[in-house]
């Protein structure tokens, strides 16, 4: 397995890796994704296996211009505001396949609906379009583990299985996309994410936001028990407990880990999936505590994967 820096050449060789179908992780904004071909069936099904997926969860398409959606896509009236507003950027948009569309029905799981972003990261972008294809893309992590944000997160755990990562460092949002359901009327988020349910209302009107309480099934990936550590995770905890590491926002004394010292929850959402990793850390502590985290913004999406991860073990 080779880590490539993703400059010119890098991009280069894993665009040619790409479109011989093979499967390569590459950097977005959001986090690593672990990319193929999304016209390939057999790349495809191999991001599948590599993940170890269950083929009822269907995958995100990544395109290098809202003007791919011609060809995948059912064409919806409040596509063009919000790509418009949001894109490229960490915002999916769950749209009607078109019975012509080129990209392999898994990446669809058999669904009649195919899940589009623009991410927004030079890297991507280069090599979408030295790919000339949309890109399938999960998280670049096995399924239910924490979803990776540096070229090391996906060495450690996937590195066996790939023979590509192309390297462009940190992920600046760190937390994945929101997931919106163009599908329905209203719209519906589906996954909480780095957009806000506010900003899209904004934009398209009244939408169905999340319901985080109800523990109803929307997103079929939501079937899945996600983002989870393998030590116990404590919530809203104003303090560590013997053995505890604790995960502090805005300050806190013997915090192991802060998320943003000075409360700013972009910053928070940024270092969360490095910070439960790194802590993650049998030898060291017996499990992890987390400070209380405001739902304002991308706080419902932060406290979005800690519920899960807390209730993932
Ligand atoms: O930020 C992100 O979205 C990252 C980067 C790599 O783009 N990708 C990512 O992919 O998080 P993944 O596979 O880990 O999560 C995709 C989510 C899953 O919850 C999946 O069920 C949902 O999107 N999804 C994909 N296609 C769908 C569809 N057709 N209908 C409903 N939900 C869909
Ligand atoms: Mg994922």
């Amino acid at each position: 397995m080779t880590i490539k820096v993703a400059d010119d050449a890098g991009i280069t060789a894993a665009a040619d890796r790409l479109r011989s179908g093979h499967v390569v992780a590459f950097p977005t904004e959001t986090v690593y994704g672990l990319g193929a071909d999304a016209t390939q069936d057999d790349a495809v099904s191999k991001v599948f296996s590599i993940k170890g997926r269950p083929a009822v969860n269907p995958l995100i398409v990544h395109v290098a211009d809202p003007s791919w959606l011609e060809h995948l896509a059912v064409s919806d009236d409040r596509i063009a505001a919000l790509a418009d507003t949001f894109w490229p950027g960490p915002l999916t948009l769950v749209l009607k396949r078109r019975s012509d569309c080129p990209a392999s029905k898994q990446v669809s799981a058999n669904l009649d609906t195919i899940a589009v972003r623009q991410p927004d990261h030079p890297v991507a972008a280069a090599l979408l379009l030295a790919v000339d294809r949309p890109l399938a893309a999960p998280s670049a992590n096995p399924s239910g583990h924490v979803s990776p944000t540096t070229a090391q997160h996906v060495e450690t755990d996937l590195g066996d299985a790939l023979d590509m990562i192309l390297d462009g460092g940190p992920c600046r949002a760190g937390l994945e996309s929101t997931v919106l359901d163009l599908t329905t009327e209203p719209a519906r988020i589906l996954r909480p994410g780095v957009v806000d349910a506010d900003a899209i209302a904004n934009v398209i009107g009244k939408i169905d936001e999340h319901d985080t309480t109800a523990g109803l099934i929307s997103s079929p990936g939501q079937l899945e028990k996600h983002y989870a550590p393998s030590l116990p995770l404590r919530l809203n905890a104003d303090t560590a407990r013997e053995g505890e590491a604790y995960i502090a926002f805005r300050g806190a004394l013997n915090a192991a880990c802060d998320l943003s010292p000075h409360g700013d929850l972009a910053e928070a959402a940024s270092n969360l999936f490095a910070a439960l990793r790194e802590l993650d850390d049998p030898a060291r502590f017996n499990g992890i505590a987390v400070s209380p985290i405001p739902r304002e913004g991308i706080g419902q999406a932060i406290n979005d994967r800690l519920r899960r991860a807390a209730k993932g073990r």
